[in-house]
């Protein structure tokens, strides 16, 4: 069965191809369409980041790790601290260790935000800081501005560079007092992702100064990242800095509304309790294979897909799957998605 409705937006109706091409070229036409939408793209970051420069890639894979290798080579160190959660270590086969040889020291508890006493202990000269912005794997908890403020702080104090991992940097914005210049200020490097609430197909641009991009752009090149007509992802990215960056604090009180439901029904629990940005997490009383087998089935029977894939938990009995919400996810109303957790027991 096609999937005709999705609370995931990495997956779903807006993402076919057909529907991305239809968009597009509603978008782009001869009187509208960028000269060099690469440059434009990068050129619209770095304003919004405050940054000098900004650089495009084909991955935040790619950019993050030349990111670390940049800063490594900068202050001679080759450990960086993170996150025990860092997408870094979870979700990229340890790269910047196999192609870097950089190592990672991770930072605190693995399911809390990273505190200033946890890089104080760390105890070894870094070459760089590196936070998430929102902490993805821990439901997407957000640090204070005055917290992130302190461990930068005390990273530039330390001679290591303070890099953000922004893949949700423009959700995360959402939860702060503060522009996303203003935050950005905080960092020596910025990658922001172009493809979960932006919508746009993939690719990724790091932000930083002059000398740091200029290296940035070398490493880019050696691991062939340096993809000459990358248009067509730097114009999906584009609409989507036009159509869906203006409508990310809607993406995340409608993500507030949802947990709001989800909470006061009581089946399933949301983490955290407000959601900070649009993305959280459900936690199910059902085991893993229970509910993707339950999530499996209801996207058969109705076409619905409630998430891509559930998170195991430490008690077997239960499990977690994230939310984003995005244009997609609009499209179910809190009591809808209530009603779509408490069905899954039935589905299994
Ligand atoms: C927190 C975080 N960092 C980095 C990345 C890597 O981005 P990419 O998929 O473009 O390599 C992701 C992707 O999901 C992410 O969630």
């Amino acid at each position: 069965m096609q999937i005709r409705r999705s609370l995931s937006h990495h997956s779903g109706p807006r993402r076919s191809p057909h529907e991305v091409l239809r968009r597009l070229s509603a978008y782009v036409t001869p009187d509208t369409a960028p000269q060099d939408p690469v440059r434009e793209l990068e050129d619209r970051v770095a304003g919004l980041l405050g940054k000098p420069r900004a650089l495009f890639f084909p991955s935040g894979t790619m950019a993050q790790q030349v990111a670390l290798r940049v800063h490594a080579e900068r202050t001679g160190r080759r450990t960086f601290a993170a996150h025990p959660q860092t997408h870094l270590q979870v979700w990229e086969n340890q790269g910047y260790s196999a192609v870097h040889g950089l190592r990672l020291h991770p930072v605190g508890d693995r399911n809390a935000l990273m505190t200033l006493d946890d890089l104080r202990a760390a105890g070894e000269p870094l070459a760089a800081v590196v936070i998430e912005l929102p902490q993805r794997d821990i439901g997407g908890l957000l640090p204070s501005f005055e917290d992130l403020a302190a461990q930068a702080k005390w990273a530039r104090e330390s001679g290591a560079a303070v890099h953000c991992d922004g893949a949700r940097l423009w959700e995360a914005q959402t939860g702060y007092d503060a522009t996303l210049a203003e935050i950005s200020a905080l960092f020596d490097t910025v990658y922001v992702s172009l493809y979960k609430a932006l919508e746009g197909v993939r690719g990724a641009v790091l932000a930083g100064d002059d000398e740091t991009i200029a290296q940035a752009a070398v490493w880019r090149r050696r691991l062939g990242g340096a993809v000459v007509d990358a248009w067509p992802l730097a114009a999906a990215a584009l609409m989507g800095m036009d159509v869906n960056l203006p409508r990310m604090p809607e993406f995340r009180d409608h993500a507030r509304r949802i947990a709001a439901a989800v909470n006061a029904d009581g089946f399933a629990h949301t983490t955290p309790d407000v959601p900070a940005t649009p993305l959280f997490h459900v936690h199910l009383p059902l085991s893993r294979e229970d509910a993707q087998r339950a999530a499996r089935n209801l996207e058969e029977e109705t076409g619905i897909r409630l998430f891509l894939y559930a998170r195991s938990n430490p008690d077997p009995r239960r499990c977690s799957f994230e939310v984003s919400v995005g244009i997609s996810g609009l499209e179910f109303t809190p009591d809808e998605v209530v009603e779509l957790i408490k069905g899954l027991p039935s589905r299994v």
